[in-house]
Order: C-alpha cells, then structure tokens, then sequence
C-alpha cells in the first residue's frame, strides 16, 4: 500500500517529468492579504500571476499548498468530523500553467497519473466540465479513453471556480471518484449523482481553467493569458489509493486517533459515536499549522477563527471527559507523521505546544463559568429556542463561539436564535465604528472625482516633497477630507510603521494630513482642509521631514534590535509585530521567559555598537528566492514570483520591510530599551527610545536628580552615601519611637487598671486608647490581660478612620464571660461585628462618633452575662 508520504511525493515526481518546478506551499496565514483569513487554496500564491501584475520566474510549476478553510467563501468547517473527507485543514496538489500549456495537457496529465501511475479502475472515474465549455468535454473525449457516458455537464455552482467576490476565475472539470452504493448514505428512494446530495461520489482533482477576473459588479474581464490552476485533495486521494472508507482511516490520521484514545481513555469509533476523535484530530492540525506560521489565537480576524477551532475541539475533548489541557499532547504524534516535509512545525514544535496549552487552560476556565451560566439561562426559557441576547452574552462575556453555543444547545436539546444573535453581533460592530475615529470606505457615490483612477505610486523612499494630482476627494462639513493622490511621498501605515504627516497644497488651498492608510494599491490620505477649496490643479505633497526621520531612526532601530535578540537570546526569537512611531518602537516576540538585567544590557549594547559603527542602510529588490540564498530574516509569506525589499545593516541585520530607514545606523544616534514584559502566552514586548528622545529621557532623569540633590545638600557623587545615611537614621529613630509608644501604651494601660470598676464583682478595665495599628492593640491587650491577673479588659482604639475594638478575657473567667462574644456585642453600638476566642477577641466598626455610646455600655453588657 502507497504511504501518503509516496502519494505526495509521486504526485510532485510526475509533473516534474512534464517539466515542472517544484514550488514550497505558501504559509497558511496570508502575510500580505488582509483580506484573505487564511490560504484557502493553492492558487493564492499565485494570484498576481493569474492578474498579469508579476512575470513568472517558471511557466510550469507543482507544489503541495496547506489550506484552511475554516471562514469566509470557502467554509468547510461545519463538515468537520461528521463525514469522512471534509477538513478544516487539508494539503492540495497542485500543478500550474502560467499562460503556457492549457487544458488538453491539463486534462491528459491529470488522467494519465490517475489511471497510469496510481492505476484507478477507470469505470470508476467521472469528469464534470462546465455547461459552455464544449471544448473541454471534446479534449476528454477526445484525448482520453474515459468512458464517454462518465463525461458530465453541469453549473456554476460545481464547474466555475471563484477565488472569492471578486478575482481570477474560470470554468472547471472536476474528477470523482465512485466509491460504491454502500456509501451512499440516504435512507430510501434516492438517485446517487456526481455533484449529488449524497456520499458515494467524492471529487478527488479539480482542473481550473483561469481565464477571467471577476469585477465588483458581476461581470468578467478576461485576463491577459489563459492559465491552468489545478487542485488535487491530498487526504481525499490517500483514502482512494490506499482503499479506505474515510480519510480517517489513513496513515494521516490513525496515529493521530489512536493518540487521542491513548490520552483519553476512550477508543475511537467509525460511527457517530467518533466525531468528537474527529473533530479533535482534523482541528489539531488547523490549529498546529497556522500557530507555527504566525498565527496566534485572539479576539479579532483568523486570530478569532483559531480560537474557535481550539475551543471547538477543546469541547469535544469534554465530551470525552478531559477536563485538563491534553490537546498539545498531540502535536508530537502529528510531527511524526508531517514534520519531514513541512520542517516548520519541527522547528515551532516547543512554541506551537505552548500556545495551544496556554489557550485550553483558559478555555477551560471560562468554560466552566459559562456552562453554569448556560444552564441558568435554559431554566428561565419556557420555550426550546435560546434567544440571541442569551447566545451573545456567552459569546461576549463567556467566550462562547456561536458554533459551541449551537452544539451544546443541542446537547440538552435547545436551539439557538441564530439571527437573533447575528442582530447584537451587528450593534455591536456599529457601536465599535462609531467609536472609531475616521471611517475609511471607498463608494465612489461620494468621491469628487478630478482624475483617472489610477494606484498611488510610493515616492516617499527618495523623496519627502513632490508635485501630484488629487485623483479623488471626500469632503466633510466638518472640512475633514480624504483624498487619493496618483503619487505620494506620504507612507501610508503598514508593516507596523506609522503613516507620515505633512501638508498637500497648492496656491489655492492647503489640506494637513494627519493620516494615511493603503487601500488595494491606493493610499488614502486623510486630514484637514485648513484654507481655500480644493480643486484640479496640480498640488504639492510634502511630509513633515523632521518627524520622519525620527520614524525612521526608531524603524532601522527595530531592525538592530531583532538582529541582537536573535544572537543574544537564539534563533527561535521570530517577530510576532510592531509598532514603529515617531516617539518610540515597540517590538514582540516570541520567547519563553521574561528576559533577565544582563541579557537586557547585552542585547542594548549590541545595538548601541552598531550605531556606532556607522553601517550603510542598503535597500535591494530582489526576488523571495535571492532573498532566501542571501539570509534574509521573515521571509516566510512572500508570494511566489514576489519582489521583496531586502534592508541590511553591515552583516548585522537583513530583513525584508517595506518601511522607510535612515541612510546609515549613526543617525539613530543611540537606543535605550524602556521596558520588556509579557505580552502575551510565550510572546515578549520591548519598548525603546532613539536618538532625541533618549537625550530627553536623560535630562529627565538629570533634573531629577539635581532635584534631590539639592534637597539632600549633596553633590551628585554623595546622593548615595547621603541617602543611605538617612536611611540608618531613619531606622534608629523608629526604632526609639517603638519603645517610646510601648512606653506610652504601658502607662496607658496602668491609668486604665488604676481606674478600673466591679461590675459583678468581676474587674472590668475599659477605655479608648491612642493606639493605630492593629498589631499594638493586639500588643497592648496582651499586656493589659497579663497585668489584669483576673478581670475583663476592654480596649477601644480609632485606626485608619475606623472603630478597632479588643476584648480579653482572664482564664479564669473566659467561660463565664467570652471575650468573643462581649466584643460583639459592643460592636453593635459603633456599627460593626466581630467575635473570636473566649481569651481574646477583636471586631471593627464604621462610627467614630460612637465610641463613647459603646463605653457607656459595656457596664449592661457584662451585667447581661
Ligand atoms: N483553485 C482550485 C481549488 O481551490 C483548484 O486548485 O479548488
């Protein structure tokens, strides 16, 4: 039987033996997508190809693309676990043809490996081809020895791919595999079809014959060059050659089940009774792969997503009863059987374990808060449907996906108000953008329109001022106004660096910038209109320079810093973000322990020597290949055929950014790290200062110290001995003061016993005395009861703005009269409680006023006894 580490590679041979260059997958978290959650296809990497923006390096390459669909246009999620071949995360086979070979030869290969290399019986295979695309059911015909009956029209739905709303696109022939009428799984009268409602036909390749991009409005313009886009579902295929029933059942995923029964004591089964090992083993993967290529669960985006898929199969987890984190117990087993071609996770494997041990550990605790609560809510329902206020509110305070909600609401046999909760979902949303400060949203409705529409070029690397066009404004009543520029020496915030600041204007008017965000390839620039109207004639942009460069000494500054952190604490220091402004940087990072004083001083000085040396900044375009060979840090998301900016310092630091630098390290001047502390489970944060700033923080301290100096009389070089003298004589007095007080408190105590009364022919010794702290009361009721011999001693004292009352009792009239209850009693009348034992017992009270109310009493208390 084939492994599937031979499937893999087979597959990645035969398109080599067609002349293809093999390609790495692209990570799974798309670094420069926003829009993309996660890699949902092969195809992303490859996406400015397709649209004619980059030229390929190779016309025909083969690769094996990790992908999460887990969100968004293609959502496999609730599948997951139920049926036997849909994943969360799955690997796809791809080939591609940029605009060289197109579908004969993407049709005939395909065919060829099927039933010539892996030897599928071909009257099990079926083709589907797009109901227009007569040529392609030809080239099957045609070109291959398929049973012409197993070639099948059909829609858009299975047979035009999209990559999302809009983008490239194009029809396509999917091929499936008949696995037999046992898998059918309808009950009943049913017609098992290809693309059916049903589970005996899985499709196994899907050939994508990109041709056409998808516009906003619908329609298609077709791209510059046709080109092939295929996907292959690498577990589907394991499954068929190895002749099992589910992908479960390959050597994907048995180890990984078996490890799960081994954890929890409970055995894996096919049926039904299986979904909770499913879930949990399709999630572990999902949740290993995305957290070793830099994603990290949050509340916000693909972190959101992480979260849930951990929380979702942390549950299932309950249901087999592990109420202590165990997930991150698996990833070992999944290293086993992945980690030869995907050397990430053996490299994160300590990281990835931590993060996921770190999030079950707070799931579970929110868990258990939220189930109490769930069960709350569903005693108060009548009906059988928990209400959308209800799902939110374990949503928002409890951490509850909507999904989790869903299925432990089945559980007990409820069902969630979905649209109810999607209504508080969406106010919430609005109350968080009205919050925000400047909505930024293209509708071309409101723009003022002075130009072609055209991307913003970035001139800002060489220039800080220069003449352009506003392509398009927005103006408010307020005058605030955002505005599109056909070039610009503006930054627009990205990779962690602030935007630049300055003012556009021309004779007629003058706008301040105060902002700028990237918007697709245009940046938008926002600000104020301070005088005159805008109009079409040319403008000058130019950015406040002297703020710049102090953005730029903290960006070359970061990149100094993770050079040093990297040599001073080791290589698994990897950027997790960062925040480059004009007053400071922040950099995260993942390491596992707070960083001790001396390894703080290291990683400065190791900065500071770099600064010194006076390095060149160079800046190079080079391709993500070069850059590799070259040893460029954060490489990891670039595109495929990408240019990247490479930025070095000396042999120092090399490392891919788009930001703007200082043309040599001397400039920064010098660098003082403020802080360094946790940021989140396993990630590091350090804030530091440059150049200016870190004059500033000095002559702070200076003056601060010149402050002190003068108050102790003293030069700088005598502050400490000065300061240390005050301290022993600081010690001496209070050491005289504690025996002056105790003196005091015995004299006190004394007038109380000279002054002391029979009530019940019992001595009582009564008073308030000036006593503020609590462990002096203590003291001096210790001393009163010693000297008393046998009697009753009462004693009030005022500390910290409230009633402090002590009773003790002699041994040999604590039964008759306990200390604990007689101080209780007494503290009712200053609004307080308190009790103890029948020797010694003390209470507190709220009112001051009413200490003298409380003496008078004590007569009818004792007498009461
Ligand atoms: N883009 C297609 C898919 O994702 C084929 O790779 O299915």
């Amino acid at each position: 039987m084939l492994t599937s580490k031979e499937i893999r590679q087979q597959f990645i041979d035969f398109f080599v033996s067609k002349q293809h260059t093999v390609v790495e997958s692209d990570t799974v978290i798309p670094r420069n997508d926003p829009t993309l959650l996660f890699t949902n296809a092969g195809m992303n990497q490859f996406k400015n190809i397709f649209l004619g923006e980059i030229e390929p390096k190779e016309l025909r390459v083969v690769d094996s693309q990790k992908c999460i669909r887990a969100g968004g246009k293609h959502n496999d999620l609730d599948e997951v676990g139920r049926d036997g071949y849909h994943h969360t995360f799955f690997e796809m086979l791809g080939n591609w043809s940029f605009g060289d070979y197109y579908k004969k030869e993407a049709i005939m290969w395909a065919w060829e490996l099927i039933t010539d290399v892996w030897k599928l019986p071909k009257e099990k295979l079926y083709a589907t081809v797009h109901e227009s695309d007569q040529e392609a059911f030809d080239l099957w015909k045609e070109h291959t020895d398929i049973d012409p009956t197993h070639i099948l029209f059909d829609g858009d739905k299975d047979n035009f791919w999209e990559m999302g709303e809009t983008g490239p696109c194009g029809p396509c022939s999917e091929i499936h595999y008949d696995r037999g009428t046992d898998y059918c799984g309808v009950e009943g009268e049913h017609d098992c079809r290809v693309n059916g409602d049903c589970h005996r036909y899985i499709e196994l390749w899907n050939l994508v014959f990109m041709q056409y991009f998808r516009n906003k409005d619908r329609s298609l313009t077709p791209l510059k060059m046709k080109h092939v886009d295929t996907g292959a579902g690498f577990e589907r295929l394991c499954q068929v050659l190895q002749g099992h029933n589910s992908n479960y059942d390959t050597d994907l995923f048995v180890p990984i089940l078996k490890k799960i029964s081994e954890l929890t004591g409970v055995e894996y089964s096919r049926d039904e009774q299986g979904v909770p090992h499913r879930v949990i083993a399709d999630h572990i993967r999902a949740l290993s792969f995305s957290i070793a290529d830099g994603g990290i669960p949050s509340n916000e985006g693909r972190g959101y997503v992480i979260r849930r898929i951990l929380r979702r199969a942390a549950r299932m987890g309950r249901l087999l009863n592990m109420k202590k984190p165990f997930l991150y117990k698996i990833v070992p087993t999944l290293i086993e059987i992945m980690g030869h071609h995907f050397t990430e996770l053996k490299e994160q494997q300590e990281y990835v374990e931590m993060i996921i041990k770190g999030e079950e550990e707070r799931f579970n605790l929110t868990l258990d808060k939220g189930l109490v609560k769930f069960d709350e809510m569903i005693e108060k329902t009548e009906r059988t449907t928990l209400s959308g206020d209800n799902a939110f509110m374990l949503y928002d305070t409890y951490g509850f996906p909507l999904d989790l909600t869903i299925i432990i609401a089945e559980e007990k046999g409820y069902i969630v108000d979905t649209d109810g909760f999607e209504k508080k979902m969406q106010e919430q949303k609005e109350r968080a953008r009205s919050a925000s400060s400047f909505k930024v949203e293209l509708d071309n409705k409101e723009w003022t329109v002075l130009g072609e529409d055209v991307p913003t070029e970035f001139l800002g690397y060489e220039n800080t001022t220069v003449e352009v066009s506003i392509i398009k404004y927005r103006l408010n009543h307020d005058n605030s106004v955002m505005f599109i520029l056909d070039k610009t020496p503006f930054y627009a915030e990205s990779g962690g660096q602030v935007a630049d600041t300055g003012i556009v204007s021309n004779d007629d008017f003058e706008i301040e910038v105060s902002e700028v965000k990237k918007s697709g390839e245009q940046f938008i620039h926002i600000g104020k209109l301070k005088s005159g109207m805008i109009n079409d004639k040319k403008v000058t942009a130019s950015i406040d320079t002297f703020r710049r460069r102090r953005i730029a000494s903290n960006h070359t500054a970061t990149h100094l810093l993770h050079a040093a952190l990297k040599k001073v604490l080791g290589d698994h220091v990897q950027q997790k973000g960062s925040l480059v402004t004009a007053d400071y940087l922040r950099f995260d990072f993942t390491h596992f322990n707070g960083m001790k004083p001396a390894e703080i001083a290291e990683v400065e000085k190791l900065v500071r020597a770099e600064i010194t040396n006076a390095s060149l900044v160079e800046t190079k375009l080079m391709t993500p290949d070069e850059a590799k060979e070259d040893g460029a840090t954060a490489l990891f998301g670039e595109k495929y055929g990408d240019v990247v900016r490479v930025v070095s310092l000396s042999n120092f630091s090399k490392e891919l950014c788009g930001g703007t630098h200082v043309s040599n390290s001397a400039e920064i001047g010098m660098i003082k790290i403020l802080s360094e502390s946790s940021s989140s489970a396993g990630i590091r944060r350090i804030e530091a200062i440059t150049g200016e700033a870190v004059y500033n923080y000095y002559e702070k301290k200076e003056s601060l110290l010149n402050d002190v100096a003068s108050l102790l009389k003293a030069k700088h070089e005598k502050i400490a001995d000065k300061v240390q003298q005050l301290i022993d004589l600081n010690k001496e007095i209070e050491k005289e003061l504690k025996t002056i007080k105790s003196q005091a408190a015995g004299s006190e105590i004394d007038n109380l016993i000279s002054s002391a009364v029979e009530i019940n022919t019992v001595k009582v010794a009564a008073g308030k005395v000036a006593i503020d702290n609590s462990n002096e009361l203590r003291n001096a009721g210790d001393t009163l009861r010693q000297k008393l011999g046998s009697g009753i001693g009462i004693l009030i004292a005022e500390i910290k703005g409230k009633v402090s009352l002590l009773t003790v009792v002699t041994d040999d009239l604590k039964k008759q009269y306990p200390a604990g209850k007689i101080v209780g009693q007494l503290a009712e009348f200053v609004d307080g409680r308190g009790g103890g034992r029948p020797d010694m017992a003390m209470a507190g009270g709220k009112s001051i006023d009413k200490i003298p109310t409380a003496l008078e009493n004590v007569e009818n208390i004792i007498k009461s006894f």
